[in-house]
C-alpha cells in the first residue's frame, strides 16, 4: 500500500520534470536557431564590434579634459562644451534644443535666461572621433577627407588641400578636431552676439590668448605640445583626443555578442536584434560597425521648433539640392538608451516613441503634437514649441521621404518591446551607465 502511494506521488514530479526538460531543450534549440539567423544578418549588413580607443596621450588628454569643461574658453565666459554635452546625460543635455550662452544652470535644470536656443538637438559624442565619421553635425556641414587631406567646413579658410589657415589645419587630423572649433565661434552657443563683428579667426585667436593668459594652461600646452607655435588648431586637437579616449564605447552586450559570446545577450534581446536586422528593416540605414550607413535620409520626422519662422530642411541648406530637403545624417546607435530626447529636433522623448514612429510613420507625423514636449520642458524655455509644417514644406517632406523607409512595419506589441530592449540594453555600455544619474 505504502509502495503504491510513493509511486503515485512521484508521477506528477516525473511528468513535470520531463515537461520542463523538453521546454528548456526546445528553448536551447530555438535560441541556437536565433543565433544562426542573426549570424547571417550580421555578416550581410556588416555589423562589427567597435575598435578600442587610440592610445591615451596623457598630456594631450589632460589639456583636452580641462578645455572641455572650461567656461572661460567661450567668448562670453559662461558656456563650456560640457554645458551641452554632459557625460551624466548621455553626452547631451537632455533637452530637445540646447540653451546657449546667457542660459542659466545645467542639464535638465538649464533655463533660457538671456540666452538663445540652438536650432537642433545636441547629439551624443560617443565614437564620433572614429575614422568612419568623416561628416559631422546633423546636416554634415563639417567634412574630412584623409587622402589627400582636406576639410570642407563653413569657414572657407580651413577648406581644401591648400587651406589659407594652414597653421590651424596642420593640427587637425579628423572631423571631430575641426568640428570642435565651430561651437567657439557660434553666436548662439559660445560666442554671444556682442562679438558678432569679429572675424572667426579673431575670435579663435582671442580665445587662445585668454587661455594662455593662465599659467596652468601654459604648463599644459608646454607638456602637450612642447616648443610649438600654438594656435586654435592645438585646442581642437586636444578636445578631439579627450573625446576619443573618454567617449569611445568598448564593450556593449552587442559588441561581446559580435565577438562570439552568445551568452552576452538574453533571449528577448536577441529577438529584438532579429527585428532590427530583419522585419523592422532598421538595417536599411543602421548598418555596419557603427549601426549607420553614414548617409543622409529623410524619415519624415515631425516638425518641432521654438521659432515660428524656422523650417529645418537639413542637408538641403548645405548642398542647395531640393532632393536633399529634410535629409539628416543617420545617427550611430551605441548608448542610444542614454541619449533622449531623440531626432535632430528632440521631438521624440523615448525609444518607445521612436519605434512607434517607425511602425507607422505617416500616422506618427499626422498625430504628433508638441504638448508632451511642452509639458516636460516648458519650464526651460521662454516660448512654447510648435510642430506645424507649412503646406509647401509638408508636400516636399513626403515627396522626398527615403525609399528605404517602410510605411507599414506591422510590428506587434511584443516585437516592439523586444526591439526597444535591444536598443536600450544590448547597445549600452555599463561603464557609461554609472555616469547617468
Ligand atoms: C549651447 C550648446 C552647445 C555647446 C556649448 C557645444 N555644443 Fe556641441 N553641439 C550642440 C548642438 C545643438 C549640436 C548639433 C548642431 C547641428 O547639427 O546643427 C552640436 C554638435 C556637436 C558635435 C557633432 C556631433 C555629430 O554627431 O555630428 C560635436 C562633436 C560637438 N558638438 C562637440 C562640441 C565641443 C567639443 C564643444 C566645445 C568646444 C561643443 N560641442 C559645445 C550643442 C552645443
Ligand atoms: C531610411 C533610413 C532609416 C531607417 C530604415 C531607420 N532609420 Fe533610424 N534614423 C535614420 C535617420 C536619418 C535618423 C535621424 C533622423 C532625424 O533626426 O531627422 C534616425 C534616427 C534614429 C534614432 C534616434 C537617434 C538619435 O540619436 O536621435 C533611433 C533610436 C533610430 N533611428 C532607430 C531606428 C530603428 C529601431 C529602426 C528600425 C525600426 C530605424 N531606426 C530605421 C534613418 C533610418
Amino acid at each position: 500500500m505504502r509502495k503504491v502511494k510513493k509511486v503515485y506521488l512521484c508521477i506528477p514530479f516525473l511528468f513535470l520534470s520531463l515537461l520542463t526538460s523538453t521546454n528548456s531543450q526546445e528553448r536551447e534549440v530555438s535560441e541556437r536557431q536565433l543565433d544562426e539567423e542573426l549570424k547571417i544578418f550580421i555578416s550581410r549588413f556588416r555589423y562589427a564590434p567597435t575598435r578600442v580607443p587610440s592610445k591615451k596621450s596623457v598630456h594631450l588628454y589632460n589639456l583636452g579634459k580641462s578645455l572641455f569643461s572650461d567656461k572661460k574658453i567661450s567668448m562670453a565666459g559662461d558656456t563650456a562644451c560640457i554645458t551641452c554635452h554632459q557625460p551624466n546625460l548621455g553626452t547631451g543635455d537632455g533637452l530637445p534644443l540646447s540653451i546657449g550662452t546667457g542660459g542659466k544652470g545645467d542639464g535638465l535644470e538649464r533655463k533660457q535666461g538671456s540666452g538663445m536656443t540652438t536650432l537642433r538637438n545636441a547629439p551624443p559624442l560617443y565614437n564620433k572621433t572614429h575614422p568612419g565619421f568623416s561628416r559631422l553635425f546633423w546636416d554634415g556641414r563639417v567634412q574630412f577627407k584623409l587622402k589627400p587631406k582636406a576639410f570642407k567646413t563653413p569657414n572657407p579658410n580651413l577648406n581644401g588641400e591648400k587651406p589659407f589657415f594652414e597653421d590651424i589645419v596642420d593640427q587637425l587630423e579628423n572631423a571631430s578636431a575641426v568640428q570642435s572649433l565651430f561651437p567657439l565661434i557660434n553666436e548662439i552657443e559660445m560666442r554671444g552676439h556682442q562679438f558678432s563683428d569679429l572675424s572667426d579667426r579673431e575670435v579663435w585667436d582671442e580665445i587662445l590668448r585668454r587661455v594662455l593668459n593662465r599659467k596652468s594652461y601654459q604648463k599644459m600646452f608646454q607638456k602637450a605640445f612642447p616648443d610649438e607655435n600654438w594656435n586654435i588648431g592645438h585646442v581642437g586637437k586636444a578636445l578631439a583626443h579627450f573625446q576619443d579616449v573618454e567617449f569611445t564605447t568598448r564593450e556593449t552586450g552587442w559588441d561581446s555578442y559580435l565577438r562570439g559570446d552568445t551568452k552576452a545577450l538574453s533571449l528577448p534581446e536577441k529577438r529584438g536584434a532579429l527585428i532590427f536586422t530583419s522585419k523592422g528593416r532598421c538595417f536599411m540605414c543602421h548598418n555596419g560597425k557603427h549601426l549607420t550607413n553614414f548617409g543622409f535620409e529623410n524619415i519624415i520626422v515631425p516638425h518641432l521648433s521654438l521659432n515660428k519662422k524656422f523650417m529645418d530642411d537639413g542637408r538641403r541648406k548645405i548642398n542647395k539640392r531640393k532632393g536633399s530637403a529634410f535629409q539628416f545624417l543617420v545617427p550611430p546607435l551605441r548608448n542610444v538608451g542614454l541619449t533622449a530626447p531623440y531626432f535632430h529636433n528632440g521631438s521624440m522623448t523615448s525609444l518607445e516613441d521612436v519605434i512607434t514612429h517607425y511602425n507607422e510613420p505617416i500616422e506618427s507625423i499626422n498625430s504628433y503634437s508638441a504638448d508632451k514636449i511642452n509639458e516636460l520642458f516648458g519650464k526651460n524655455y521662454h516660448f512654447s514649441f510648435i510642430s506645424q509644417y507649412d503646406e509647401e514644406a509638408n508636400k516636399l517632406l513626403f515627396r522626398n521621404a527615403s525609399r528605404r523607409l517602410p510605411l507599414h512595419l506591422n510590428l506587434s506589441q511584443k516585437e516592439q518591446r523586444n526591439l526597444a530592449l535591444f536598443l536600450r540594453k544590448s547597445l549600452t555600455e555599463k561603464r557609461f551607465l554609472h555616469m547617468v544619474q
